[in-house]
């Protein structure tokens, strides 16, 4: 009779705000991400059998995993062969506070926990490049061709500087930064929302080549308000954004109508974050208090779920 050791292993992951700069991350101009302090963990089992899973999506056999969880299949495949470990002998239980398709990066999140912790049960080392190159699997069946900010910021403790293929640069903050964020409660549909981008940028390319070209200056200002503490200098960056992306056809009337509260309530900045077209939103509070004031009127308008939170001490507060 084979035996199995009923070792286990859990590992976690954040998720991550993109501050400026999406979209345009995808025709190759920066932009700026930091983490945002909800989390996934991942526990995996030693269990004879086929690789079952536990999770609020789906629970069971590997083999009869959902269309949408495709990518996690492929990572795990691919995981296992890599540590030279067969495809089978598993329990696989994800426990997630992130929303699933709100552009807060849940799926490189999942990705990423379950590597960390295949690696972590089979105690073998795992650079942060092995990591990023085992997350992306996933991750091309989520979004197509992903620009790889996801998994980069969610690798990271820090805030980062992104742009494909070029070093990723660690930013420091000069003064904290206040911010909410909103959740529409509509799943954000970020293959849809890059597809219609590179449509229009094919019938429009003037004006969609423009808009990334002005996103990567606000990126570029943004940086440097950062860097400053300038918060009201970042502030009206994250609005230029904001019109920038609407411009790409990104945006919805949710998303604008969250946006216009967040701005009504004296908030510096606000915009949609992620891949837009549902999904979510964020502002920048003068101060915690201000943002809490923001964030509980987000709620009030309709918001089906909102956050806010210090880059200072990354404790996630929500509004009572
Ligand atoms: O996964 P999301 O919804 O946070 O979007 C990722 C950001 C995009 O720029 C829209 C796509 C990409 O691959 O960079």
């Amino acid at each position: 009779m084979r035996t199995v050791s009923t070792k286990s292993a859990i590992c976690e992951a954040h998720s991550k705000l993109i501050l400026v700069g999406e979209h345009a991350v995808v025709y190759g101009k920066p932009a700026i991400a930091i983490p945002f302090p909800l989390k996934v963990r991942v526990i995996i089992q030693k269990a004879v059998g086929p690789i079952m899973f536990e999770s609020s999506i789906y629970t069971g056999p590997i083999d009869k995993i959902p269309a949408k969880m495709e990518g996690i299949k492929a990572c795990i495949e691919e995981t296992l062969r890599y540590a030279n470990q067969p495809f089978e002998n598993l329990r696989i239980r994800i426990d997630s506070d992130i929303p699933l398709g709100r552009g807060l990066g849940s799926s490189a999140a999942i990705a990423i926990a379950i590597v960390r912790s295949l690696f972590s049960l089979f105690e073998q080392k795992l650079s942060k490049e092995h990591l990023f190159s085992l997350v992306q699997i996933a991750e091309t069946y989520a979004h197509g061709k992903p620009s790889g900010i996801d998994t980069v910021a969610e690798i990271s403790e820090h805030p980062i500087w992104f742009q494909k293929e070029k070093e990723i640069v660690p930013l420091t903050i000069g003064r904290p930064l206040y911010i909410v964020v909103a959740d529409t409660g509509r799943n954000g549909d970020t293959h849809t929302a890059v597809d219609n981008v590179r449509k229009r940028y094919a019938s429009e390319t003037a004006k969609v080549q423009n808009s990334l070209d002005e996103i990567a200056r606000i990126v570029e200002l943004a940086r440097e308000a950062i860097l400053n503490g300038d918060i009201y200098l970042l502030g009206d960056l994250l609005y230029r954004n904001q019109e920038e992306l609407k411009i790409l056809g990104v945006s919805d009337d949710e998303l604008n109508h969250l946006i216009d509260i967040a701005r009504n309530e004296g908030a510096l900045g606000a915009k949609l974050t992620g891949g837009g077209l549902g999904g979510c939103m964020l502002a920048l509070g003068k101060s915690l208090e201000h943002a809490e004031v923001i964030a509980k009127r987000l709620m009030d308008s309709g918001a089906s779920n909102v956050w806010y939170f210090s880059t200072e001490e990354n404790i996630l507060y929500s509004p009572k």
